[in-house]
């Protein structure tokens, strides 16, 4: 098979992560202190792709750029191409032809993330070739995403992967797709399409040959779908492991947590008098003065912390300060902070330099500086 290559899309509006994505790219939220859009780099860096084309807004592509960079970092060759409006995910693919010419490649959603990474199912795809092959995994709302049916029966052929020498064993069977939808109001499955997907140059005729979907977009579930009518081989597997599309807040979290349960416990920072129980990360230059952290939970590079608890599933962002206050299962992006405080912050994320605290100043009243669609719940 030729060279593969990858494409991140990493445009779009990120309308459900708002206030956070007014001023940031929501590709660059930072799940367990990392953004999200480099699990996504270094999963197809894994897979031995090393030419990849990031599709980026004009909005937020240089913010990303500069985060990403020249793709050095990762071992990879990063080419930026920009979509001027987003148009849809087979409209990022047409705005990538040039780059990607007739190469078969892996098209990863670069506010998606997958335990586990890829290569298993990149072997898959170079061992089976086939024109599209999918991956779907069971989810409770399926009218939030792309749906697909499968065919019920025995596995699409003999070829599965497992059988190859040379490729490790796994789970890898592939089903043959009778039907594609994007987010149905009256689903027919449970399947949904997980933002990792892998084509031949054959998704550029279907990606011509659709029209724009009810909500304007040239959606790729379609463009399958016409690769399914035209009688090409596409093919699904069903992902092993959990898998994240992190566009809204409570996703967010819960990559948090996933992402902080495979911590490898590193202690870097300066303790003073402060206990760490359990899986815990302390950046390098982090300070700490009568703190219980209770892991898993990490605490950025130059995070000052006084006098404070922070609990279970917490990220704590570089430069972040928390004094006499408590957070649990919450992400604080670079700069926040958080103190004085009677409660406990939970299930939060608090944006760039956002500031909580208590004011000292009588009658005791909420005096509060907001972004537009901020959420803030007060019992
Ligand atoms: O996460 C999986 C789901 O992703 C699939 O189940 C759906 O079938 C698929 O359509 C997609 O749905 P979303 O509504 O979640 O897609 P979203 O608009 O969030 O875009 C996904 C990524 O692609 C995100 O990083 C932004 C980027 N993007 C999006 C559009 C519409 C672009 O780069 N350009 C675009 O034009």
């Amino acid at each position: 098979m030729e060279q593969l290559k990858g494409l991140i899309l990493s445009g779009g509006k990120g309308t459900r992560l708002r206030p956070i994505t007014h001023t940031s790219a929501k590709q660059l939220v930072p799940v367990a202190n990392k953004p999200v859009l480099f699990y996504g780099i270094e999963a197809l860096a894994q897979a031995g792709i090393d030419q990849i084309g990031v599709i980026i807004a004009p909005e937020t592509g240089d913010e990303i750029r500069s985060a990403a960079g020249d793709g050095s970092a990762f071992h990879v060759h990063l080419h930026y191409i920009v979509q001027e409006q987003p148009l849809g995910l087979a409209h990022a693919v047409l705005t990538a032809q040039e780059f990607l010419s007739d190469s078969p490649f892996v098209m990863y959603l670069g506010d998606n993330l997958l335990q586990g990474g890829i290569v298993e199912l990149v072997n898959s795809f170079r061992a089976q070739q086939p024109h599209a092959l999918i991956l779907l995994t069971p989810v409770s709302d399926p009218s939030s995403y792309g749906i697909a049916e499968i065919d019920s029966g025995s596995p699409s052929d003999a070829r599965d992967v497992g059988g190859g020498a040379d490729l490790p064993a796994g789970p890898c069977v592939s089903r043959r797709v009778v039907r594609l939808v994007e987010k149905p109001q009256d689903p027919q499955s449970d399947l949904a399409l997980v933002g990792v997907y892998m084509f031949s140059s054959a998704i550029h005729h279907a990606a011509r040959a659709i029209r724009p979907s009810r909500r304007g977009e040239l959606e790729i579930t379609d463009a399958i779908q016409h690769m399914v009518d035209s009688r090409l081989d596409v093919r699904a597997q069903i992902v092993e492991g959990w898998w994240k599309d992190t566009g809204r807040v409570q996703d967010m979290l819960e990559a948090n947590r996933l992402v902080l349960d495979n911590l490898s416990a590193r202690v870097e920072g300066q303790l003073v008098d402060s206990t760490v129980e359990g899986r815990v990360v302390i950046e390098e230059h982090a300070s700490l003065h009568h703190v219980t952290v209770r892991g898993p939970a990490i605490i950025g590079a130059h995070a000052v912390l006084r006098d404070c608890y922070i609990g279970p599933y917490t990220a704590v962002g570089e430069r972040c300060t928390v004094v006499r206050a408590e957070v649990e299962h919450s992400i604080l992006l670079q700069g926040a902070s958080v103190c004085e405080l009677d409660g406990r912050i939970e299930s939060s994320l608090l944006g760039r330099n956002v500031t909580v605290g208590r004011g000292a100043q009588q009658p005791k009243a909420y005096r509060l500086l907001v972004g537009d669609n901020s959420q803030i719940s007060i019992p």
